[in-house]
């Protein structure tokens, strides 16, 4: 799944892992809903592998939500502005960053926060605690040349156009509103080492009321899968999910993160993934070499 397009490189995305990740999807979905959809990575896969029709995109970041949506209803239009906007960086490519940068805080545009993701260092948001984006730019590059980029642009349009809804929620309204026909696919923020609140992310969630959400999917017979808890050599961001929610956890090897690889060390990060009750019991004869006390460990990178 590796040549799927890509326009937007996001801390926390799932695209190397799709792969691995849909296995465990029921081969057809009448809806799929990403309630952290990010950069909507596994609705793209799913898209291309045909597993599903039609899908429910909600971030709580606004402009996050606002740029796909623009991406794949208007793909030319996005396009175009990216590429008016990068060739202005000309003269003084570090300025001008800044400069879009007080911009986006400003205004939110949408068109302006594709920029500054295409641009800034590793690709990586940060926000500070006003919710402001202040990540640098990348010093050594000028960020993804404008034909590169509409190429992912209307590759990712192709797939999921006329397919979406979207909206810019706080995730338990939208698994209020998910319905026993939907697939479910979870993907929050990790719960940093400093409470709720991650520079990575706009925002946090809570572990209890994420907890109380994910009982009340169980108890209406909603299929769901979690991508959780990730691990970084021997440290563990996050609580572990509790067993009364009777979720299946399958750990995922999937190398050297860039942080460590920075650092110079040579940790690897674990990812785990979590099946709802209700989707295992769909998928009982796939999941039989999983059925271990053990999560079993794969390496995928
Ligand atoms: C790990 S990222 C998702 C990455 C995504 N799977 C991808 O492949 O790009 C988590 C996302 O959750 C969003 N988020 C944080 N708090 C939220 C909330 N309360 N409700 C909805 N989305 C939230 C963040 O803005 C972020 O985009």
């Amino acid at each position: 799944m590796s040549n799927l397009p890509h326009p937007i490189q996001y801390q926390g995305s799932k695209r190397n892992l799709a792969a691995f990740i849909l296995g465990f999807f029921p081969d057809k979905i009448d809806r799929l809903v990403e309630p952290f959809s990010g950069t909507a990575s596994i609705s793209i896969a799913a898209s291309a592998k045909q597993y599903a029709q039609r899908f429910w995109l909600n971030d709580l970041n606004q402009p996050l939500i606002e740029l796909l949506q623009l991406i794949i209803d208007d793909p030319y239009e996005i396009a175009d502005a990216y590429a008016n906007i990068w060739e202005e960086q000309h003269f003084d490519s570090i300025s001008h960053y800044f400069e879009i940068r007080t911009r986006f805080n400003q205004t939110n545009d949408p068109k302006l926060f594709l920029y500054l993701l295409a641009r800034c260092v590793k690709g990586s948001v940060r926000y500070n605690s006003e919710g402001l984006f202040n990540q640098s730019p990348d010093k050594r590059r000028k960020g993804t040349v404008p034909a590169t980029m509409s190429k992912n642009i209307t590759g990712v349009s192709s797939l999921l156009k006329g397919k979406c809804h979207f909206t810019a929620w706080d995730y338990r309204k939208v698994l209020a509103a998910v319905q026993k026909t939907d697939l479910v696919y979870l993907d929050p923020p990790y719960q940093g080492v400093c409470g709720n609140r991650d520079s990575r992310y706009l925002a946090g969630i809570d572990f209890d009321e994420f907890v109380l959400a994910l009982e009340s999917l169980n108890n209406r017979g909603i299929r769901f899968v979690i991508s959780y808890d990730g691990k970084l050599g021997n440290k563990t961001f996050g609580q572990i999910l509790p067993e009364r929610l009777a979720l299946k956890r399958i750990e995922i090897e999937v190398g050297r993160s860039s942080q460590s690889t920075l650092l110079g060390r040579s940790e690897k990060t674990i990812e785990s993934l979590y099946l709802s009750p209700n989707l295992i019991q769909d998928k009982l004869i796939d999941l039989s070499s999983y059925r271990r006390e053990q999560p079993r460990q794969l390496t995928l990178v």
